[in-house]
């Protein structure tokens, strides 16, 4: 119909109201609730931000204790679902797990699917928050053939998750605060960023009433792929690749210039920042610290400062605006942190958890319609049936 407006890739379509991340693509600007990224970055810490970003205040420090221990009780995962894991083959894909074991969730936990009162909201945030954490950690236990571990109460969210990963049977993780500061950082620096390809899909899944648990699902299942958060994994295979191959980064420019090749320079670009990335500065100078401070040479954190600087000089990526963005140095820290490649994208889940559950909290609340776009039929007229 005529007066149907064709956006492919809603480039310039909102699709709601939001109360809780703004963006200024072109003077690089993010803030959670009003508050500075670069700021939240330094000063705070993930669960402060996930509740700030999910209740839309900062919290006292008797609330943020209460959160703490309220996701704490939520952090063990029905026995059954090792089962499902078990199905799996080690090989999987620890994303494709992910999806697989949230959707799982509603199966053991059929009542999270009612949000009719804020008790029953928080009740799910908590869940979600506690039961997605560990069953992410399984993922990777799973592809290393690992006895599964599970949640101590006597340690922090994040301190959890490198527990979680890398506890032995044969003996307890050592907590290095350098590491666990870094995943703070990280995680605060992905925790929401509005309307992105996942976030989009989370609300539309829960647009028809579906559970956040089956929501999230479908949000790690659009976060996997390499345009989005699936960058941070081939990003990293890509500076392996230079470093392997004689660390030629000018090849590998003309190959992301190449309108015949498909290959695209991975962490550059992106759809809304178009003059730098705010996360990509706070992570670039984060993994120079990081690096330092655990004493980590790695030779490809010099091949992408080499490919950033020769792309930043370069007319084909300065004509289209295309800059690093958070995804670029992320994966050097997962990297020097000991968290193998296809875990990053898992890493980003984590962190983005708590801008999900946001926007599907505020799409609920705002008691906002059925997701359903229209469209532009170009197919066929009548065509008469006859054999
Ligand atoms: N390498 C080479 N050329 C590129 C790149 C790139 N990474 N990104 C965009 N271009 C070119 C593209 O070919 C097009 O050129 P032309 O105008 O000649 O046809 C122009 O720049 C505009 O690109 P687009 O595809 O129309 O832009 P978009 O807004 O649809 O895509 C993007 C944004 C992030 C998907 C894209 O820049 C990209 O594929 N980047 C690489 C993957 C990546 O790093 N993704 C992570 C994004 S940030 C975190 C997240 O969302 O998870």
């Amino acid at each position: 119909s005529g007066l149907i407006t064709l956006d492919p890739g809603y480039k310039n379509s909102g699709s709601c109201k939001s109360g809780i991340t703004f963006l200024d693509g072109e003077l690089g600007i993010l803030r959670y609730r009003g508050y500075a990224i670069e700021d939240l970055a330094e000063k705070s810490n993930f669960l402060e931000v996930s509740y700030l970003i999910i209740f839309g205040e900062l919290p006292t420090a008797a609330q943020l204790h209460q959160f703490e221990e309220d996701i704490r009780k939520y952090t063990l995962v029905n026995e059954e679902m090792k089962n499902i894991i078990d199905g799996f083959p080690k090989t999987a894909h620890p994303m494709g797990v992910l999806s697989a074991l949230t959707s799982a969730l509603t199966a053991f936990n059929p009542k999270s699917v009612n949000v009719d009162n804020s008790a029953e909201m928080y009740e799910a945030v908590c869940k979600t928050m506690g039961k997605f954490l560990v069953i992410a950690t399984w993922t990777y236990r799973k592809s290393m053939g690992f006895p599964l571990n599970y949640y101590d109460n006597t340690k922090g969210y994040v301190e959890n998750f490198m527990r979680l990963m890398f506890e032995l049977p044969t003996g307890p993780y050592a907590a290095n605060p350098v590491v666990i500061n870094a995943l703070d950082k990280l995680f605060i620096l992905h925790a929401d960023h509005e309307q992105n390809c996942s976030t989009s899909t989370v609300r539309m899944v829960g647009s028809s009433h579906a559970g956040l648990f089956a929501s999230i699902s479908a949000g790690v299942s659009a976060l996997w792929g390499p345009l989005h958060g699936g960058a941070n994994q081939a990003v990293l295979e890509m500076l392996e690749e230079i470093y392997k191959t004689g660390g030629d980064a000018e090849k590998y420019l003309a190959k992301a210039k190449d309108k015949n090749d498909p290959f695209r320079l991975m962490g550059f670009g992106h759809r809304v920042y178009k003059n730098f990335d705010p996360r990509a500065k706070i992570i670039k100078k984060a993994a120079d610290e990081v690096l330092g401070t655990l004493g980590v040479q790695d030779p490809i954190l010099d091949i992408a400062k080499k490919l950033e600087a020769a792309a930043l000089e370069d007319d084909y990526f300065k004509s289209r605006n295309l800059y690093p963005n958070v995804d670029f140095y992320s994966g050097i820290i997962y990297r020097a942190l000991g968290i193998p490649t296809d875990m990053f994208t898992v890493m980003f889940a984590i962190g983005r958890l708590p801008g999900w559950i946001a926007q599907w909290k505020e799409m609920r609340e705002n008691k906002e319609p059925i997701g359903r776009p229209r469209q532009v039929y170009v197919g066929h007229p009548l065509r008469e049936f006859k054999r």
